[in-house]
């Protein structure tokens, strides 16, 4: 059996689901529970500081005929140091990070003062990246250095933008070339799964990783 939802339902009123409009989340999106890949967007301040932001909400895809491969951070806040330091450098990199380094990465969010260095403050490794004027992170099995390409507004007026980045090239650790999924593949960020028909007084955040299932045929 199948059910249906347009309207919030009643038995998500009163829970994180309704608030958590506040904080610019639709209900739709812990019922619907789309993950997406999970990793650490590293810049230079304007300061010159060292800036970690924690990204989901994002894709990655080929354009351009073929000539490119982009990210699309479908959600970066205007009030966030990374859009911040984006806007005026212009050049960043995505970190991917293991289960081992998840807690690490996190940190970066309690450690987000302007005149800190974000990444060693939460016990990572910065190293300047190869092509682009931005750090990266060490401990980190995969990193994409990339360039600002564009940004809209998914809305008009909203506070978090889509922004698509240029990936220029990447450094990937011998173990996820080797198996690109299981626990040396990327995370997914799973937020908040809710069911309508079950809904408890709380509910979690999980970061998953994937499992092959079905081999899709060599070619
Ligand atoms: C799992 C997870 C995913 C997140 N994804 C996003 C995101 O897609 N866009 C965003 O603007 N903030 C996202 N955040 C919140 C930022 O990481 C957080 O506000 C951070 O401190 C902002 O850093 P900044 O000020 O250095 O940019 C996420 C946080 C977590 C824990």
């Amino acid at each position: 059996m199948k059910h249906s939802y347009r309207e919030m339902p009643e038995s998500m009123k009163g829970t994180f689901a309704e608030y958590s409009k506040a904080f610019g989340f639709s209900w739709k999106e812990f019922v619907m529970t789309v993950p997406s890949p999970l990793f650490l967007v590293t810049t230079y301040k304007p300061n010159g500081q060292p800036n970690a932001c924690m990204q989901s909400w994002a894709t990655f895809t080929s354009a351009n005929f073929g000539n490119g491969f982009y990210a699309i951070l479908a959600s970066v806040n205007r009030n966030g140091h990374l859009w911040q330091s984006l806007n005026a450098r212009r050049e960043a990199v995505i970190n991917f990070m293991s289960a081992e380094t998840y807690d690490a990465c996190m940190a970066t969010i309690r450690n987000n003062r302007y005149d800190q260095d974000e990444i060693t403050a939460s016990g990572l490794t910065a190293v300047p990246a190869e092509w682009v004027d931005a750090p990266m992170v060490e401990e980190c099995f995969m990193n994409l250095e990339c360039r600002y390409a564009w940004e809209r507004e998914i809305a008009p007026g909203d506070d978090h933008v889509l922004v698509c980045l240029e990936v220029i090239g990447a450094h990937i650790d011998d173990a996820h070339l080797a198996d690109k999924t299981g626990a040396q593949g990327l995370l997914y960020n799973i937020h908040h799964p809710l069911n309508p028909e079950n809904v408890g007084r709380t509910a979690h955040d999980y970061a998953a990783i994937l499992e092959k299932k079905i081999d899709a045929g060599e070619y």
